[in-house]
């Protein structure tokens, strides 16, 4: 199938899992335990209606969107995901300039396999760190030190990973880092020959940015890696200091309760990501979509809501903001983009998007972003 002929999420993820070996493609598809909340972060937009508002004057739709301290054309951006390179040559930078090219902005991850300063350059727009709080705590401080000096617009602290989430695919696939042939994926390398190329002639899979002062001699996958490196004993007065060592807009990533997102607030945040890691932590917890408007009511007008998890169509990303939420984020769907067709398909995935946001404000009555209101969506009785 041609990218072309790739309209959803799903025709994508069909792409990129022709092109994937088993422990790359089930590393980024995958989930935690049972994987109910992955399933249930993308179903959960279904409980939600939108109420069109007729005879408008819909001619001009402006998309523009501000949020982290910077300025998107879309309401909508490339959430941070780790190493980008096991999906694709292309990697981060290929991401980078997708992003760069549809005026919205690209969260980098702490374990990008392309540096800060690089993306940087593939993107001089608005851009957010995603951090964790390694063990090594000289080395955040580093790291947040590149990024003011590389532009970084945000940072956002991510705290829904103390330990590694479940992910009971990555076990069966033997997902590890960088990536081994074992005899349970050796025919599913044999069957992706182009990705196999790139790997022998090109490399590239380590943890850039991190790499010169983490201890890379662990033997087990991604879980040992997270278990290892990511400090557990981090409470609310560390996102204090990083909050304040950042000095800009500043987000944490992976909150789902409204005591949490007062608890931000009062920690120095300007913004919350509503995430449950796309159900790659704890399992059977609620969809960040339904945590939107109780948020809101707790933390009133001023703090930026970002919604991330399940976003899969234009529409999701409208009910939203009629929520309550400034922004959303997502995650799988540009990877998917990614595995099937590089850079090119991140640009044909936010194409689609694009297309479908222009349309859909149209149908549903708002020539802006902040015309969208509670007015506009409901609950399914
Ligand atoms: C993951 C980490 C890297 O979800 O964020 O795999």
């Amino acid at each position: 199938m041609k990218l072309s002929r790739c309209f959803t999420s799903a025709d994508f993820r069909k792409k990129a899992r022709s092109k994937l070996p088993d422990p790359m493609f089930h590393y980024m598809d995958g989930a935690a335990d049972d994987e109910w909340s992955m399933a249930n972060n993308a179903s959960a937009f279904s409980k939600y209606e939108l109420l069109p508002e007729m005879l408008h004057g819909v001619e001009n739709i402006d998309l523009t969107t501000h949020v982290l301290g910077a300025k998107m054309d879309l309401p909508i951006y490339l959430a941070p995901t780790g190493m980008s390179r096991l999906f694709h040559h292309d990697h981060e930078l290929g991401v980078a300039r997708a992003a760069q090219a549809f005026g919205t902005m690209y969260g980098v991850s702490t374990v990008a396999t392309a540096s800060i300063e690089d993306i940087a350059e593939a993107c001089p727009g608005p851009k957010v760190f995603q951090t964790y709080v390694l063990r090594d705590r000289g080395l955040t401080r580093e790291l947040v030190a590149r990024c003011k000096e590389a532009g970084y617009t945000s940072l956002c602290l991510t705290v829904d990973t103390p330990v590694a989430g479940n992910r009971e695919r990555d076990l069966v696939s033997g997902m590890t880092m960088p990536p081994k042939f074992t005899p349970a994926s050796l025919l599913s390398f044999v069957l992706s020959p182009e990705w196999v190329f790139h790997a022998l002639t090109g490399g590239g899979f380590s943890m850039v940015n991190i790499e010169h002062r983490v201890d890379g001699s662990q033997k087990g996958g991604i879980a040992a890696y997270i278990n290892e490196q990511f400090d557990r004993s981090l409470t609310w007065k560390d996102a204090e200091w990083l909050a304040n060592e950042w000095g800009g807009p500043f987000a944490i990533k992976g909150l789902m309760t409204p005591e949490d997102a007062v608890k931000a607030r009062e920690h120095g945040a300007s913004a919350v990501m509503i995430s449950n890691h796309g159900g790659r932590q704890l399992d059977c917890v609620p969809a960040p979509i339904d945590m939107v408007a109780p948020i809101r009511d707790a933390v009133g007008d001023k703090m930026e809501l970002i919604v991330e998890g399940g976003v899969r169509r234009g529409t999701d990303v409208l009910k939203a903001m009629a929520l309550g939420a400034n922004a959303c984020a997502f995650g799988r769907p540009y990877l998917y983009g990614l595995a099937a067709g590089g850079e090119a398909g991140v640009r044909r995935v936010l194409e689609l998007f694009s297309a479908e946001l222009d349309r859909g404000m149209a149908l549903l009555g708002c020539t802006s972003i902040s015309e969208i209101s509670e007015k506009h969506v409901r609950r399914i009785p």
